[in-house]
């Protein structure tokens, strides 16, 4: 029986998933500064409006303004009537603007997850992205808190069909990563005096997957990997 799978954006990554993601479910994607987050979450974005759907997708620190500027020059059409861009980055404007995402998103777990609900009640999107979920982990106090609220987010999309992509800068041992379905990482090494890139899957529940740690580049197309190579690193 074959089972459903729906593309990540990057072909390289989606051969290394063994077909694409599962839909409906939590990923996180790891990585260091500059390391290309945004970027595969953009795929992910255009992968889903690619097949008709409607993506939800909330920028926690890089204010819209430098994404409509810089993510055209990777190819990305962020003006589709089904892509859903809200800006919940901190802003001096707070007090200004009305409209100001932040207080809803990035100020605590629990105002976050009850803001997604509420948009999936007048949205339905079928994606979601959290660019990064990092400013939201920050803000929720208690670790113990953090881990329960996250839970339920995850327990929540997974029962709305909605498959979400968060970001996260690199940590050791994230609550997080237990408690997705799949984790990508995105890393970054000196390799005599040069800088290589390598993306590996550390989990993904419910599917075989390659475990090796892949090369990819980031160019004026995006985010590609090269699948025939291995990055190896001492
Ligand atoms: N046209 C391009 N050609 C080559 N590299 C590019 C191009 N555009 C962007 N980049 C590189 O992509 C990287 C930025 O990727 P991205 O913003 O997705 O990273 P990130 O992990 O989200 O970073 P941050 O942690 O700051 O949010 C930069 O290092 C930049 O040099
Ligand atoms: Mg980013």
């Amino acid at each position: 029986m074959s089972e459903v799978r729906i593309s990540t954006g990057v072909p390289g990554l989606d051969e290394m998933l063994h077909g694409g993601l599962i839909p409906g479910r939590v990923y996180l994607v790891k990585g260091a500064p500059g390391t290309g987050k945004t970027t595969l979450a953009m795929h992910f974005a255009m992968a889903g409006l690619a097949r008709g759907e409607k993506v939800l997708y909330v920028t926690l620190e890089e204010p819209v303004e430098n994404l409509r500027q810089d993510m055209p020059k990777l190819g990305f059409n962020l003006d589709d009537p089904n892509f859903i861009l809200i800006d919940a980055t901190p802003s001096t404007d707070t007090y200004v603007l009305m409209d100001s995402m932040f207080e809803s998103f990035a100020k605590g777990f629990n105002k976050m997850l009850e803001t997604v609900k509420n948009q999936y009640l007048s949205l339905h999107f079928h994606r979601l992205i959290i660019d990064p979920l990092t400013m939201v982990k920050l803000t929720t106090k208690e670790e113990i808190e953090y881990r329960r609220l996250f839970l339920e987010f995850v327990k929540t999309m997974h029962r709305l069909r909605v498959t979400t992509l968060l970001t996260s800068e690199m940590e050791k041992c994230d609550v997080e990563e237990y408690l997705v379905h799949g984790v990508i990482e995105l890393r970054r090494f000196e390799m005599d005096g040069r800088v290589a890139r390598g993306i590996r899957i550390t989990k993904f529940r419910g599917s075989d997957f390659d475990d090796a740690l892949r090369p990819y580049a980031i160019t004026e197309r995006g985010l590609t990997v090269n699948t025939d190579e291995i990055l190896r690193v001492f």
